[in-house]
């Protein structure tokens, strides 16, 4: 337990998550996109709250490259920081799915330890992880930010699958083959989840 944990008492909101989804019209999730940097989270993940969003759900992407500007941003990328990084993510994205929202979050996400505590913090069910799959020959190659390339160089440590690990995930409840399939398709594969699991009634 936190240091005050023991002298505070949990307030119990009258305007419940049931409450808040059925004003909505759907059911409040997070869906966890995990990859390599480069691999499309953030490209997927906001084409995904794009079809959600036209659908009329209620939705908000967690980006890491803008988290870490705000809420990270005393944050590096040795382990220790990742991890924290990672609990600071999914605390708020439980916050925002108790709040009702749909709630996407990108990042790389590199340890499975933390992405399962992440999981855990969700009520069964409420947590999909999606693997966004793009092997580091692509990633590289696209090298959208030029990060690659200087990590190559020696000018940046740590950097993801290249001298910091990424563990795969074993099982996430869908892979999307980001270094394959076009983003349209992409889109379809978690529109379709989605729907089989019930967040939302119909793709489109
Ligand atoms: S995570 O490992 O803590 O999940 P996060 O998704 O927040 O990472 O941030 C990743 C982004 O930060 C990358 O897309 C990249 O643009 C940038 N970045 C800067 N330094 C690194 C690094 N050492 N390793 C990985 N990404 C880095």
């Amino acid at each position: 337990m936190s240091e005050s944990g023991s002298n505070i008492v949990w307030h119990e909101a009258s305007v419940t998550r049931e409450r808040r989804e059925k004003q909505n019209g759907h059911k409040s999730a997070v869906i966890w996109f995990t990859g390599l940097s480069s691999a499309g989270k953030s490209t997927l993940a906001h084409a995904v709250e794009e079809e959600l969003h036209k659908l009329g759900c209620r939705t908000f992407v967690l980006d890491g490259d803008n988290i870490r500007h705000g809420l990270s941003s005393n944050l590096g990328f040795g382990d220790a920081d990742r991890r924290e990084n990672i609990r600071r993510i999914a605390e708020t994205a439980k916050l925002m799915m108790e709040a009702g929202i749909i709630t996407m979050a990108a990042f790389i996400s590199p340890f499975r330890d933390d992405r399962e505590a992440a999981r855990k913090l969700m009520p069964h069910g409420d947590f999909i992880e999606i693997y966004c799959r793009a092997s580091l020959e692509i990633c590289e190659k696209r090298d959208v930010k030029g990060l690659y390339k200087r990590a190559r160089a020696g000018e940046i440590k740590n950097y993801t699958a290249i001298d910091s690990p990424y563990e795969i995930p074993e099982n996430p409840e869908l892979i999307v083959d980001t270094g394959e399939v076009s983003l349209q398709q992409s889109v379809a594969q978690v529109m379709q989840l989605l729907t089989e699991r019930g967040i939302v009634k119909q793709a489109t």
